[in-house]
């Protein structure tokens, strides 16, 4: 910039990076190399994902389950598992349209609400949204023990760009923040009062 005869005094990195994986890592480094303090380079951020991302899990419904039945329709692999198809009651129209929306920054890990033994079998299973529309499709290969109808899948780091943005698509309606149920494991809620307590405290 010196050479283009422009001194700069700020640098806004804007938004875009998670808190959940090396990006912070990778900016900071690059920042002391590129920016280092006595550049008189003043940085500032406006971190959105960051700061909430982590802060909620989407807990989504089994609500439809198929098996194919022969090996013609692809439905199993090449030892002869069969391959799993759920519908589950949320999706890329949903809470989950970072799929279409940001799907570089995309990592969907579900995982059971209940305990699976080690030795029961992982099926390849695809997953899919509620609407019966072809783009809404969850995931398309995963290896999961078989679910049951009903059966809960977790989804950690769900805390933006979910619920916020929502559609009506096919009619499957919205959750409203009161049909939303938080919930809060008890080292949570300590650690949520822990910190109540010394924001009170400082104030
Ligand atoms: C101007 C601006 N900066 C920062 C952000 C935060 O982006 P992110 O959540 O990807 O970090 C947004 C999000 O809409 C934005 O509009």
């Amino acid at each position: 910039m010196r050479s283009l005869d422009f001194k700069m005094s700020l640098l806004d990195i804007g938004g875009g990076f998670s808190g959940t994986d090396d990006s912070v890592k990778v900016i900071n480094e690059a920042l002391d190399e590129l920016f280092p303090p006595d550049s008189g380079v003043r940085i500032i951020a406006e971190p959105g994902r960051y700061c909430v991302e982590s802060a909620f899990t989407l807990a989504v419904n089994v609500i439809a389950k198929r098996a194919a039945v022969n090996e013609t329709d692809g439905s199993s692999d090449e030892a002869g598992n069969r391959r799993m198809e759920y519908y589950i009651n949320d999706g890329v129209y949903g809470s989950l349209n970072c799929i279409l929306n940001f799907p570089e920054n995309m990592k969907i890990e579900p995982h059971l609400h209940r305990a699976v033994g080690d030795s029961e079998p992982r099926l390849k299973s695809l997953l899919w949204g509620p609407t019966c529309d072809c783009v809404d499709k969850v995931l398309d290969s995963v290896w999961i023990p078989e679910l049951r109808v009903g059966d809960w899948l977790l989804l950690d780091n769900s805390g933006a760009y979910t619920s916020s943005l929502c559609s009506d698509f096919n009619g499957f309606e919205r959750a409203s923040w009161t049909e939303m149920i938080i919930i809060y494991s008890c080292k949570q809620w300590s650690g949520c009062l822990a910190v109540c307590v010394s924001v009170c405290e400082c104030v």
